[in-house]
């Protein structure tokens, strides 16, 4: 035999990972797990099993927590709150230090004990899950060292429930636990009920790295458990990563209750590859994109659009590939694909996969048990279910496109928004589409690539909220200031009338132009003395989606310069003020007192703030480990319904419209009820400003009535409510049909002339964060 035939049937053998240390630390619990509360383990309760998905063997038993074991475990986290938070960033950071060398000490346990409980294969757990976690815990211990410095008028937001899955069961965690505990919150994490066990080992070596009792609660069990702790009135933050549909309902079962709420959802993301891509480099791309832990990734490239000049070859060639693959013992440090998690979504797989006609290759057949084959399915249309449902297991679709237009309309014909891939040697085109891609995530020639310094999250179905960076730690913190209640603001009443014997009907402002109601119906308003100031119009959903429809029309809006927003701000500031007496003077009528001058001051002012921001607030650069850099952009959110403050009829207005047009949203207003007329006023400076048509469309009426319209619009991104009016519930729970992203004042006040009216929370709240990722020389 000669050494070219050696090298050429040359075949794996076996190599398994010795499984010795975690059984034993399993052994030491037995009889079963109780729930981890307040630094130690209860004796265990209702159990039930958690197997190994490769074999089918029982690994343990754990218990299903009970209610009074939730009320136990949020109740202990409150308790411990208060005092972890005033230890300080500074003590903070030592805990999570050692905790970061704990989980390195402890790495090839972690790793095993996730493979046997997940089924993913241990050399992903052992080079990618672990050491991720590690990092996690290490650079939040940073971020905790820092905090006072540098975030010194943010606090924590209290007790966080986290309901994670079971793809990612430890990794998951520390993207919840670290940055939670680094900010001073306490928390509460459910892992998923098929993955319990490096939870419930990361729990007891909290009490090693010296996290006091009560700051991390562990409870296990199934959906039930995590639906009545996210439910739970102690809780202020809800975290959770799972499925859309989960995230939907959560969503909805918090609305109103004043939590702060972030999504990390499902996703069918798109792994584009360009005629001019290094073929053999993205098809070991598409191998981690969508075999990578079996397909079980919420980000998982599982939607292949190939060019089609190199899609035959492409195909051939990633046939041979997944030939290649080898299926089998997770524990077998050489294989590249090990079980799927349970039998429940094996079956789910293999129906999803039984009910299309498209074809579909399989290598060949996968090993006996809870496994399954690589496969690709090829012939489908972009609207066919496989294309647009998320799989969740090895299971990539192709198609392919001519040109890179073409490619990038498939690439968004998805109601997901997770992550991108783009393969091609051409920087051009890459870096053209990637912000072109809709998508929190876009890799650029690679897949799969996080960190802790990176945010990670999605856009529309794919939820909202990012993991990692400083965006991810806003997300555990709420500004240090507390707020007072905010009284409903009724608008002014009087005797019915005409206005100084003219006729001063107001109008609608869409699409840069005046427009009546639809329904043709008017209100009269009144100032505080009683008298007639005017009429304005009482908008209803089919003015709603007028504008709506006014404001998609203006998208170019998005893709202009901050350098040409920020002039238009100036503009706009400009004009305002040519015409300030008069806006004063009709403040002042409003509420019969003097103050209207210091209003439209303020206003101005803030259309200066945020012309000043426009240009500044585009993102920054991420120091990853590895060689390539990852690009935090500021995106605009899109189409932003926002009903304005009532007791500040024109500065509230403006500084809803400010943040949200500088960054590059287009916006629907509900103008203030109590004095809509200084809005109605405004649409002459907007014209003679050069805002374009459609960039703010201002609507008046009852926001009561409008609210649930904005929040179930499924064109409208994002809804923010500073009415007072409480809309927060109504708005949360409608705002669930698409999962736009929410901001709403909960019923508290905010001082529109302080600096809580203006400021980065708006800017954060007016973009999203796409993290970019390009190769980059070191
Ligand atoms: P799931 O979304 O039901 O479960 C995720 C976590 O949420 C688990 O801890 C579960 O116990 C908990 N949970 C379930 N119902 C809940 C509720 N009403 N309230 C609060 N917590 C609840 O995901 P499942 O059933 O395990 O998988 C189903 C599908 O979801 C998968 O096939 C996949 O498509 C998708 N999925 C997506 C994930 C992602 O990372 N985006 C992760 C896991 C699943």
């Amino acid at each position: 035999m000669s050494i070219k035939d050696i090298f050429e049937t040359m075949d794996y053998g076996p190599a398994p990972e010795a499984a010795g240390e975690a059984l034993d630390w399993i052994a030491r619990h037995e009889g079963g797990f109780g729930q981890f509360i307040n630094g130690d383990f209860t004796a265990p309760g209702a159990l039930f099993e958690t197997k190994n998905p490769a074999t089918g063997e029982v690994l343990a038993q754990v218990s299903q927590a009970s209610d009074a074991d939730i009320a136990a475990a949020v109740k202990a986290a409150r308790t411990a709150q208060g005092k972890w938070e005033k230890a300080g960033g500074k003590a903070r950071a030592r805990v999570l230090y050692a905790l970061a060398r704990l989980v390195q000490k402890h790495a090839r346990l972690f790793a095993v004990l996730e493979t046997l409980d997940s089924g993913k294969p241990v050399r992903e757990a052992r080079d990618i899950d672990v050491p991720l976690v590690a990092r996690h815990f290490y650079y939040h211990a940073g971020m905790a060292q820092l905090m006072e410095a540098e975030l010194p008028e943010r606090a924590a937001l209290g007790v966080c429930a986290q309901v994670i899955p079971w793809n990612f069961p430890l990794l998951m965690l520390a993207w919840k636990v670290a940055p939670a505990l680094a900010m001073g919150n306490t928390v509460v994490l459910k892992p998923a009920e098929y993955t319990p066990l490096t939870a419930l080992l990361l729990a007891e070596l909290c009490v090693q790295a010296g996290v006091p009792k009560g700051v991390l609660n562990v409870l296990t069990g199934d959906g039930a458990v995590g639906a009545a702790l996210v439910a739970d009135e102690g809780v202020d933050k809800v975290a959770f990563t799972g499925s859309t549909e989960v995230g939907r309902r959560i969503r909805e079962a918090t609305a109103g209750q004043g939590k702060a709420l972030t999504l990390e959802l499902g996703g069918k993301s798109p792994f584009l590859v360009f005629e001019d891509a290094d073929i053999d480099s993205a098809i070991e791309g598409l191998v981690d994109a969508i075999w990578f832990n079996g397909g079980q990734v919420c980000c998982a490239g599982s939607r292949l659009l190939v060019q089609e000049g190199i899609a035959d070859t492409f195909l051939t060639r990633l046939k041979t590939r997944m030939e290649n693959l080898r299926i089998g013992d997770p524990l077998d440090k050489c294989i590249d694909m090990g079980a799927i998690v349970d039998p429940v979504q094996l079956e789910r797989i293999q129906s999803l996969v039984a009910g299309t006609s498209a074809e579909v290759f399989q290598p060949g057949p996968a090993p006996q048990g809870c496994f399954y084959p690589p496969t690709l399915i090829t012939g489908l249309s972009s609207s066919d279910a496989l294309m647009q449902e998320e799989i969740f297991g090895p299971v990539l679709v192709a198609m392919t496109f001519r040109t890179p237009a073409e490619g990038l309309a498939l690439a968004n014909d998805t109601r997901y928004g997770l992550a991108a891939s783009i393969w091609s040697e051409n920087i051009n085109t890459a870096l053209d589409l990637a912000p072109k891609l809709q998508a929190g995530v876009i890799w650029v020639n690679g897949t799969n690539m996080f960190d802790a310094a990176a945010g990670f999250g999605g856009l529309r179905e794919s939820g909202f909220g990012r993991e990692g960076g400083w965006e991810g730690l806003m997300a555990y913190t709420r500004p240090a200031a507390t707020r007072k209640a905010l009284k409903p603001q009724e608008p002014y009443s009087g005797k019915p009338g005409a206005a100084d014997g003219l006729d001063r009907t107001a109008k609608l402002y869409i699409g840069g132009k005046q427009a009546r109601p639809d329904g043709g119906y008017t209100r009269t308003v009144w100032g505080k003395s009683g008298a007639v100031l005017g009429e304005v119009p009482v908008a209803n959903r089919k003015d709603l989606r007028n504008a709506v429809e006014a404001a998609h029309a203006a998208k170019g809006w998005s893709a202009t310069t901050g350098h040409l927003r920020a002039q238009i701000l100036y503009y706009l500031a400009e004009n305002l003020e040519a015409r300030a007496p008069e806006f004063a003077a009709k403040l002042d009528a409003l509420h019969g007192d003097r103050h209207g001058k210091t209003e439209v001051e303020a206003a101005i002012s803030r259309l200066f703030t945020y012309a000043a921001w426009a240009d500044k607030y585009a993102g920054d650069l991420r120091a990853v480990p590895i060689r390539g850099m990852a690009l935090a952009t500021r995106q605009p959110v899109g189409v932003i319904g926002a009903l304005c403050p009532d007791e500040a009829p024109l500065l509230g207005l403006i500084s809803t419209l400010a943040p949200a047009i500088a960054m590059g949203n287009r916006v629907v207003l509900a103008a203030s009820q109590v004095g809509p007329l200084v809005a109605t006023d405004l649409y002459q400076v907007l014209d003679t400003s050069d805002v374009p048509s459609g960039v703010v469309n201002i609507l008046t009426g009852s926001h009561a009535e409008l609210a649930p319209v904005m929040a179930a619009h499924m064109d409208i991104d994002a809804v923010w409510s500073f009415s007072s009016t409480d809309l927060s519930a109504t708005i949360e729970k409608a705002s669930a049909g698409n999962l736009k992203r929410t901001w709403v004042n909960n019923a508290k006040a905010r001082d529109w002339f302080g600096p809580e009216g203006e400021g980065r929370e708006f800017l954060d709240a007016a973009t999203e964060v796409k993290t970019i990722w390009v190769p980059y020389g070191a």
